[in-house]
This record gives structure tokens, C-alpha cells and sequence, in this order.
């Protein structure tokens, strides 16, 4: 099961990059081959060396000393002590690293940190806090939506990534959207769940239902 929904998700993510030059706007991950056509192009000498740059982090400008094989992950946790997003897998396998890359879910894992200077990203830190949930984060409670809670961070922000671009999706465009996440717990079917509830449809069931309680009283 593992490696099938591996697959799937590294086929899903790739069919999206094969979407970025045909200007697609479907969901999946940017990987180092698109974000190095964005990056303006570095002079050979000294690239090994640590260098300063600026990554804009949940509303923040944030300085930050890195070497050029330093990836985003790594920025974020160690030097930035952002730990929302996990690292499990650490090679663009399980999602648990997922943040949002001028809106779009990418594995921080596969991407360089000097890539992600002056693009916008999001991390889990950013989507809602303990006291302030977000309307996915309560439904991921509300659902019991995680065990080990591990891959949470990684499916909340990729949900949040499909939430915002379609507000309503259907059950298959759900699985889509977070095929390129693992949760080895097998959460799955609440996580689907939490996510439908949390979408336009699921918010006028809920309240449709609550209207038929209330008639009843
Ligand atoms: S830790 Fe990045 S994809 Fe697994
Ligand atoms: S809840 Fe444990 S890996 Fe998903």
C-alpha cells in the first residue's frame, strides 16, 4: 500500500511539473529542475561557499547564512527553528516536509533554500495557531484525523493549497490534492473527511443539518 500511494503521488507531482510550461493551474510540487528556471543565474566561483540571503517566511523577512547545498527544509528547521514541517523521509517521498512555494505545495526537501529566496512561503505555522485554528485544523480535530500526528503538518498545508484553489472539490479531486502525502498510521479516510467537511459542500451540509435539528426542537 505504501509504495502504491508513493507512486501514485510521485506520478501525480511529476504530471503536475510536466503542467508548469503549458502554464497549468493544478496542484502538485515544484521540483529543483522548474524552480532552477526561476533562480537568475549564479556565478560559478565561490559557490560553495555560505552566503546570506533573504526567504520571506509566513508574512517575514527572514536573513538567513546558507550554503548552496542547503535545502529549504533544513534553512526552516535548523537555522530558522520553523518545525512545522517534518523531515521523514527527506528525499521527496513521504510529503510530511510539505510548505506552500508562492502558494503551491512543494516537498521543502527537494527544493535548495537559495531557490526559495524571494518567493513566498508558508508553513503550517502560518495556517492557523493552537488558539486560533483554521477551519481545516478544527475539522482535522473534529475528525480525529491523525494518530502519531506526524504527517499532520505536511496534509493540513497541501489541503490548504487545494482548499483555496477550489473550494469545493469533490472526493476524487481530495485524493488528487494529497496523493503526494504518506500517513503510515492510515488515517486516510478520516483525513478525506476532514477535508470534505472543511470545503464549501461540507460547511452547507453541516449547516443544512443543524437547520433540520433545529426544526425538529
Ligand atoms: S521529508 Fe520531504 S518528502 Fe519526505
Ligand atoms: S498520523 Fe501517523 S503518519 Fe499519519
Amino acid at each position: 500500500m505504501k509504495n502504491q500511494n508513493s507512486k501514485r503521488g510521485a506520478l501525480s507531482r511529476r504530471g503536475f511539473l510536466q503542467g508548469i510550461g503549458a502554464g497549468a493551474g493544478a496542484a502538485g510540487v515544484l521540483t529543483p529542475a522548474a524552480l532552477a528556471k526561476l533562480r537568475p543565474a549564479a556565478p560559478e566561483s565561490g559557490s560553495a561557499a555560505a552566503r546570506e540571503i533573504e526567504l520571506h517566511v509566513n508574512g517575514r523577512a527572514r536573513r538567513v547564512q546558507v550554503e548552496p547545498r542547503v535545502t529549504l527544509l533544513d534553512a526552516l528547521r535548523q537555522r530558522l527553528r520553523i518545525r512545522g514541517p517534518k523531515r521523514v523521509c527527506d528525499r521527496g517521498e513521504c510529503g510530511a516536509c510539505t510548505v506552500l512555494f508562492d502558494g503551491r505545495p512543494v516537498y521543502a526537501c527537494m527544493v535548495l533554500a537559495v531557490d526559495a529566496a524571494g518567493h513566498r512561503i508558508e508553513t503550517v505555522e502560518s495556517l492557523g495557531t493552537p488558539r486560533r485554528l483554521s477551519r481545516l485544523q478544527r475539522e482535522f480535530v473534529r475528525h480525529d484525523a491523525q494518530q502519531c500526528g506526524f504527517c499532520t503538518p505536511g496534509f493540513v498545508t497541501a489541503a490548504t493549497a487545494l482548499l483555496r484553489r477550489n473550494p469545493q472539490p469533490g472526493e476524487a479531486e481530495i485524493r488528487e490534492a494529497l496523493s503526494g502525502n504518506l500517513c503510515r498510521c492510515g488515517t486516510y479516510p478520516k483525513l478525506f473527511a476532514a477535508v470534505k467537511a472543511a470545503s464549501k459542500g461540507g460547511r452547507q451540509q453541516r449547516a443544512a443539518s443543524a437547520g433540520g435539528r433545529g426544526g425538529r426542537r
